[in-house]
């Protein structure tokens, strides 16, 4: 059994998705937040999953608060810690202590519109397609092997929250598929690139990893 940690700030929906996935061979170990008022511990709590807070408003520094959030993480011993609209930049040692097991989703097609308001660059530059990655981890911000991304047609009558709302579904379907090839052990990355052991399945509108040579 492979267990899970998920990181959350705000509304968890993607959370929500991993957890109603049911991925066979996972369990949710925990759900912790950065944030006290987090929408989703809610639902973590209803579904019997340990939650927890560690407020980065308690820290006099980031070391500080990734220190406490990593041994909060630690208590569960997991194999995968999922960032699921985890808010905090964390430090470089704390990525490296999780560096290959450590994923992140991000709102937009990277390396194109890396850090806030995704949607809204995506309006401003104009752009034809625009969508979400599942990424690991690694200590520049938004970057690291690439899993898997989603992408959209942007409509001349597209604003940000129709973009977000679009993107979002597409987020729920890749994020839980992303997490299952992990898992399964089926992820191999090799530098920047993520092959996927054994045969891919084609999905509708998004991109998944090449299978392995
Ligand atoms: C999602 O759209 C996710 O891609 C984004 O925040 C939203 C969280 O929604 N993540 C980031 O912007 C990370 N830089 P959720 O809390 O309902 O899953």
């Amino acid at each position: 059994m492979k267990k899970i940690v998920i990181l959350i700030s705000g509304r968890g929906s993607n959370m929500e998705a991993i957890v109603r996935a049911a991925i066979p061979g996972a369990s949710i170990a925990a759900v912790i937040s950065n944030k006290p008022g987090a929408a989703g511990l809610a639902f973590a709590r209803e579904h019997g999953i340990p939650t927890s807070v560690v407020s980065h408003a308690d820290f006099a520094s980031r070391e500080a608060f990734d220190d406490a959030l990593a041994n909060e993480i630690d208590q569960y011993s997991p194999d995968l810690i999922v960032l699921a609209g985890f808010m905090r930049v964390l430090g470089d040692d704390f990525v490296r202590r999780y560096e290959g097991r450590m994923m992140n989703i991000h709102p937009s097609l990277l390396p194109s519109f890396p850090g806030l308001h995704t949607h809204r660059k995506a309006l401003e530059a104009g752009v034809r397609l625009h969508g979400a990655t599942v990424h690991f981890v690694t200590p520049t911000l938004d970057c690291g092997p690439i899993i898997a991304q989603a992408a959209t047609m942007v409509a001349d009558d597209d604003t940000e929250a129709s973009l977000a709302a679009r993107i979002l579904e597409l987020e729920h379907v890749m994020y839980p598929q992303a997490v299952r090839w992990f898992v399964e052990e089926r992820l191999v990355v090799a530098g920047n690139r993520v092959q996927l052991r054994g045969v891919a399945t084609q999905h509708r509108g998004w991109i998944v990893p090449q299978p392995e040579a």
